[in-house]
């Protein structure tokens, strides 16, 4: 049969994470000895006190649809969760929740943007972040970073890269998959930019409570009231408390962005699960002990990857100050020959890595950065040394 598939959709990339991700579970179900460090989910059980409180909402009865854009409390709690951690005053008004950060960034993108018009990315991205813009008919425009400069970019980059057609910025700080963390200075200096050119701001804050080392964490939409209205802060649930299956995400913006993004959602999804709503509140409100426990043990973990990834031959990583990846430059094992196999790039050397090595990483391809793979250290240190003698077995050609 001749069927026919719209261009749009047939020119979305599958998630490079989730595809090595599907790869590793399906040889594990076979029984195949194999490590993972593909996962973008911290390997953490959800809190029991959350956990309990959504059994609570299910006992109660609390099972039918809220309004679309979520229920008044949650919003709430967000707003005091950002006048809290971020010192930004917002009102429900200004929020809408969604069925995790990832639909809120679809949101994002679809209340702003016009066909044609562009948005920057800076690379190493997170993979979903070209498609979504995509999806909302917009073109990403990448502004390419160095691992030298700890993977940022200056204004003066970003101003090389404006158009009349630029609509927004993408900001990931805490970055996936970079770990990197932009400082007060470096967000200052870009609000101020795009308050001059009348630039949106997407900010992505999702790692916001994993940065380690003291550093402080920023919302660029707290310097003054003209940026705030340019940005829409998008966070949620899932990294903090370990909540990724619940599905809960959120925006903040200003009031006529989150009308839209409301009506967007009431069409497309309606509420968020009612549940996992009244978790997410339990999780705001609620105490942060396993939270801290939870960074503590990233920290460890990121240390000791950071050290031991230095120490192989022919690899390299920076120190991460944030969220729980490492990107790893491979480009001194690139254009070789590995077990009989030419590798050119991070594509060939992750696939040859998981069949021969039995080790899955994500290749830097879908990042935008395809000199390096990505590892996330949210699994036990047990895992990781495993993972790392696997490395070190595979490119000393000894399996
Ligand atoms: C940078 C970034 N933003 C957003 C998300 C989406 O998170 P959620 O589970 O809330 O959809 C992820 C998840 O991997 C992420 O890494």
């Amino acid at each position: 049969m001749n069927l026919h598939i719209s261009q749009k959709a047939s020119s979305i990339s599958p998630s490079a994470t989730l595809t090595i991700d599907a790869k590793f579970k399906s040889m594990k179900a076979e029984g195949i000895d194999v490590v993972g460090f593909g996962a973008g989910e911290p390997d953490f059980d959800t809190p029991q006190h959350i956990k309990d409180a959504a059994i609570k909402a299910i006992n109660d009865g609390f099972t039918k649809y809220t309004p679309a854009s979520g229920m008044l409390e949650l919003k709430k709690a967000i707003c005091e969760k950002f006048k809290r951690d971020n010192a930004l005053d917002y009102t429900p008004a200004n929020i809408v929740v969604s069925n995790g950060a990832k639909h809120s960034l679809v949101n994002a993108f679809s209340a702003i943007c016009d066909p044609g018009d562009e948005v920057i990315i800076p690379a190493p991205y997170w993979v979903s972040y070209p498609e979504m813009v995509k999806l909302a008919d917009a073109v990403p425009v990448i502004i390419e970073t160095r691992e030298e400069d700890h993977f940022k970019f200056t204004v003066e980059e970003l101003h090389e890269v404006v158009t009349e057609k630029t609509r927004a910025i993408v900001l990931n700080s805490p970055s996936n998959p970079t770990g990197m963390v932009y400082t007060k200075e470096e967000l200052r200096k870009i609000a101020d930019y795009a308050v001059e050119k009348n630039l949106y701001i997407v900010s992505d804050e999702i790692y916001e409570s994993l940065i380690y080392d003291g550093e402080e964490s920023v919302s660029i939409a707290s310097f003054n009231d003209r940026i705030k209205d340019l940005t829409i802060v998008v966070n949620g649930v899932s990294k903090t408390y370990a909540m990724t299956g619940w599905r809960i995400g959120y925006t903040a913006s200003n009031e006529a962005i989150a009308k839209v993004m409301s009506n967007v959602q009431s069409h497309a999804t309606s509420n968020p699960n009612s549940i996992a709503q009244v978790a997410a509140i339990e999780a705001l409100r609620g105490p942060m002990d396993t939270v801290w426990e939870m960074k503590k043990a990233f920290k460890e973990r990121r240390d000791h990857m950071v050290k031991r990834v230095n120490e192989i031959e022919g690899v390299s990583c920076k120190m991460p100050q944030g969220a729980f990846y490492i990107m790893m430059n491979i480009e001194k094992l690139l254009n070789k020959e590995y077990y009989g196999v030419f590798v050119k790039d991070s594509d060939a050397f992750c696939t040859l890595l998981l069949e021969k090595g039995k080790l899955a990483l994500v290749p830097g391809s879908g990042f935008g950065a395809p000199n390096f793979v990505r590892w996330s250290y949210a699994t036990s240190m047990e895992n990781i040394d495993e993972g790392l003698n696997r490395l070190e077995k595979f490119i000393t050609n000894q399996l």
